[in-house]
């Protein structure tokens, strides 16, 4: 498959210049769109995601600096590249502080011009902040081109009321996609309601999303508003969508169709005004052949498809990413050279999560130190037990011993993410998921992060 261009859009009234910066973006191997003054730019930049714009400062209708405000809003991670005329710093300075990405100054070279492009596109790593359920700020962090189009995309797509997919590996950020899709939604002030597919069984599941009237069932003692219903006005996430029972998705899909639920026991159908995101860490598509997900329902959730490239495809991203976990976790002592370049080689199964867990722990194993090798655990030295010491290092030659040792440590293999380590120990989720009770209950402690634990 022939890779897909990427656009860059160029604004300029000047028709030698506009064509002069159209064929140097085209020349490096770009898709250009020209723009001939302010206004006409701001309505390009609707029809189609734009990896940067191109903008000169003096244009009729709508001038650089207020067409980089308004795109600012709009399209707050599109990198802006703003040529500034005469070598006015004063303008230079006034584009920086308007959130420009970068600018160069009249006249010059092709050269200047191919790093400055360059250096949008790569050195700033693109920063999106959003509020997360407990209304803390979290911060998004891409250096790598296809992660930043994409977010671009989620920005877009948000504007519109359409269902998105958000697919990926577990621990990729596709929780925080789904915040920012809702934060840059007209729904922003409504609530972001998240609800686990995985992490309950069946019934339990109904009755979180759909609510149910008292009596319904033994226990129901009192009426109980369903997550939907909680959503109203806002956002909710189906977390793991893939997970849920073959009921429940014919129950989703009338809630897709007709907007409308029906409380377990209940009476009437109640209209819910909800948007919908749904995120899947297994490969959909194959469950619907396997029929044991919908095709139906698959389409319907699958409007805009977005897929989050795993950690290990975007090796720019550990570096960016590992800096950002140290500010987070304090770690005032650094890290050294050797530790991040076993950071940069290290093969990411538990992706973004895993990182953030090893540079958490790192950090507090070093202190006030700089953070060396040793300190990053990177091969399971510390605490946990690898499946080869399961099955034949260790003394006890208890079964069940053994069993609860190899689901511990392939759960610590996947960064926590329990729909893969049932996938990867051929059981069901649920089945999983009552193990991991027992050894809770017995005071042996699991690997945090994935499906349905805390992160
Ligand atoms: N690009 C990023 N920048 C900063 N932090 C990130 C990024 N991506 C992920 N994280 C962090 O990594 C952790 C996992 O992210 P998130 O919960 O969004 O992943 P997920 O794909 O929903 O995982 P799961 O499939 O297990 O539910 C979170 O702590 C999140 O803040
Ligand atoms: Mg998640």
């Amino acid at each position: 498959m022939a890779q897909q261009k990427e656009w860059v859009l160029v604004a300029d009234d000047e028709l030698s210049m506009r064509e002069a910066l159209g064929m140097s973006v085209g020349r490096m191997g770009f898709a250009v769109d020209l723009a001939e003054d302010g206004r006409q730019a701001l309505e390009m930049l609707g029809r189609r995601p734009y990896r940067l714009m191109i903008t000169d400062v003096k244009m009729p209708k709508l001038d650089g600096m207020d067409l980089l405000k308004q795109a600012r809003e709009l399209y707050p991670l599109l990198p802006v590249l703003v040529i500034t005329g005469y070598g006015t710093i004063p303008g230079a300075v006034e584009a920086m502080k308007n959130g420009a990405t970068d600018y160069v100054v009249k006249p010059f070279s092709i050269e200047v011009l191919e790093k400055a492009v360059q250096d949008c596109l790569t050195a700033a790593p693109v920063t999106a902040s959003v509020a997360n359920q407990h209304g803390e700020n979290v911060r998004i962090i891409t250096r790598n081109p296809r992660m930043q189009k994409l977010l671009q995309i989620a920005c877009k797509v948000a504007k519109a009321d359409a269902t998105v997919m958000i697919q990926g590996e577990s621990g990729t950020g596709k929780e925080l996609v789904a915040l920012l899709i809702h934060a840059e939604s007209p729904r922003a002030a409504g609530p972001f309601v998240a609800v686990n597919c995985a992490a309950l069984p069946e019934h339990l599941l109904e009755s979180e999303l759909f609510g149910h009237e008292k009596g319904a069932f033994t226990g129901a003692a009192v009426r109980k508003q369903g997550k939907f219903e909680l959503a109203g006005g806002g956002t909710i996430l189906l977390d793991e969508v893939g997970e849920m029972a073959l009921p429940l998705q014919s129950k989703l899909l009338r809630v897709l169709q007709e907007r409308k639920v029906d409380r377990v026991g209940g009476g009437l159908p109640i209209p819910v005004d909800i948007r919908v995101i749904a995120t899947t860490n297994a490969d959909l598509r194959a469950r619907v052949e396997k029929g044991a997900f919908r095709e139906d329902l698959y389409y319907r959730l699958a409007v805009i498809p977005l897929e989050l490239p795993p950690l290990r495809d975007r090796p720019e991203d550990v570096e960016v990413l590992t800096d950002h976990f140290l500010e987070q976790f304090g770690a005032t002592g650094g890290i050294t050279g050797a530790a991040k370049q076993k950071l940069l080689n290290h093969p990411w199964k538990g992706n973004v999560r895993e990182l953030r867990n090893v540079v958490e722990r790192a950090a507090l194993l070093a202190g006030d130190q700089a953070i060396d090798v040793d300190h990053l655990a990177l091969d399971g030295k510390i605490g946990d037990t690898g499946p080869r010491e399961a099955a034949d290092g260790d003394s006890s030659r208890n079964l069940r011993d053994i069993e609860r040792r190899t689901i511990i440590a392939t759960l610590a293999e996947h960064g926590g993410n329990r729909t893969r380590t049932a996938e990867v120990l051929g059981i069901s989720i649920r089945t999983l998921r009552n193990k991991l009770k027992e050894y809770a209950l017995e005071g042996h402690e699991a690997p945090k992060g994935g499906a349905g634990a805390a992160d």
